[in-house]
Order: C-alpha cells, then sequence, then structure tokens
C-alpha cells in the first residue's frame, strides 16, 4: 500500500471512506513510517510531487473538515450544489472541483479534468460505492488485492454490514470486469494480488 502510494500523483477516495477513519494521511509513509525516506526517493525520482494529493469525491458536500487528512489538503471533487455547501468551510489547503450541477458526480468527465490538471497516475481506495461506479464505467486499469489469513464473516446485525470491494453496481451477468493475474507475491500468510482489468 505504501508503494502504491508513493507512486501515485493522486490518491482518490469516496467521502465515506474518509469519514469511517478518522486520523489517517493517505501518504506512503503513514502506512509505513519507517521507509518514510525510501518513499521520498522514488517519488523524487518517478518525478511526482513529495505527497500524491489527496482527491475526494461527494454529493452531498458532508466532507469532515476538521480530519487532519482534509486540513494537510485535498481536492474535493463534487457539483454546483456540492460545492456551495462547502462555501467558506474547507481550510485553504484545499481546492473545489466542479463537475456539473447537482446530484452524482460524472466520474468519468471527473477522472478527465483530474488527468487535465496534472493527476496522471490515479490510486482508488475506494471505498465500495466509489469502486463501484468506477468498475460499472469501466474505469478501473489494475486492482491490486490483498488477501489475508483472517475469516471476517458478517451478519448484518444492528443495521451494520461491512460492504464487500464493490457496492452500488450490479455488474454480473451482464456487465462483469474481467480481469488477469498479473502478478502475485507472497509476504508471510499474505498474499498481494495484482490483477489487470480486461478492456471490452
Ligand atoms: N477494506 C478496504 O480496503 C476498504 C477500503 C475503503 C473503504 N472501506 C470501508 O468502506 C466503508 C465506506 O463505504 P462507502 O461505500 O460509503 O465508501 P465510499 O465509496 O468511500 O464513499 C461513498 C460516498 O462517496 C461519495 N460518492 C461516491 N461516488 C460518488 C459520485 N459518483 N458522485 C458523488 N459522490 C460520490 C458519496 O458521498 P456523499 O454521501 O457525501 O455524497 C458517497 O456517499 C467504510 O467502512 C470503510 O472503512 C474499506
Amino acid at each position: 500500500m505504501g508503494l502504491l502510494r508513493a507512486c501515485a500523483d493522486a490518491v482518490l477516495l469516496g467521502v465515506g471512506t474518509l469519514r469511517a477513519t478518522p486520523g489517517h494521511q493517505w501518504t506512503p509513509e503513514h502506512i509505513y513510517p519507517d521507509r518514510a525516506e525510501s518513499f521520498a526517493e522514488l517519488r523524487n525520482d518517478l518525478e511526482r510531487k513529495p505527497r500524491p494529493r489527496l482527491v475526494l469525491v461527494t454529493a452531498s458536500g458532508d466532507v469532515p473538515v476538521s480530519h487532519p487528512a482534509v486540513i494537510s489538503g485535498a481536492t474535493i471533487v463534487t457539483t454546483a450544489a456540492g460545492a456551495r455547501g462547502l462555501a467558506g468551510r474547507l481550510p485553504d489547503s484545499c481546492d473545489v472541483l466542479e463537475v456539473g450541477d447537482s446530484g452524482p458526480v460524472d466520474i468519468r468527465r471527473a477522472l478527465d479534468e483530474l488527468r487535465g490538471l496534472g493527476l496522471g497516475v490515479i490510486l482508488t481506495e475506494g471505498g465500495p460505492h466509489l469502486m463501484g461506479e468506477l468498475a460499472k464505467h469501466g474505469l478501473l486499469d489494475d486492482a491490486f488485492i490483498t488477501i489475508s489469513p483472517v475469516l471476517a464473516g458478517r451478519d448484518g446485525r444492528d443495521g451494520e454490514t461491512r460492504l464487500g470491494m464493490i457496492a452500488g453496481a450490479e455488474l454480473l451477468p451482464g456487465r462483469g470486469v474481467w480481469t488477469e493475474l498479473r502478478s502475485a507475491r507472497r509476504h508471510g500468510d499474505f498474499l498481494f494480488l495484482r490483477y489487470g482489468v480486461k478492456k471490452a
């Protein structure tokens, strides 16, 4: 995860993931502080800026503005309606990219505009609803999946259901996103898998 972040111009998240993860910073060194210097060297060699830009997608504009990752600086992708809800609330380190007037953001258009701002390599860490938007519009290139040696289960009690990798998008039978395994690495009992998405 640290390496993926180290290679990215931007880390793209739905704001639900930010809301669910207080105190996190979406930087390589937050994952693995001991390697902060190596990550910085790698970013320099790749001609990346010192840290990946955090990009948050929201329709509602309900961004927790005191979250440390927002204070460190983020680009908020929203509509004109969402931007009105954010007016005057964001720290100076943030900017807003408006895409459309209201409702969900047209994610394809948003990615085009982000690339136009020089954010060529975009790593998304989801969450599930944003991942669903990206998958159903054919906007994923690679998927990095970790298999951990634990069975988690879910019972849906208390109205809380831990979501899977994709939510809000039904892909099978007609719109399955097919992938091919590009690499598999093992560290102890963990498997780190890289899949390339086959383009239709
Ligand atoms: N295991 C993992 O690797 C992993 C990774 C990430 C997240 N998670 C977990 O996933 C859970 C959160 O799930 P989630 O599905 O709510 O996360 P999410 O996809 O990050 O956030 C969903 C929110 O993102 C915004 N959004 C997504 N697509 C949009 C679009 N096209 N236009 C406008 N806004 C859009 C909406 O925000 P508004 O409501 O503000 O409009 C939506 O409610 C958390 O428990 C988190 O810990 C797990």
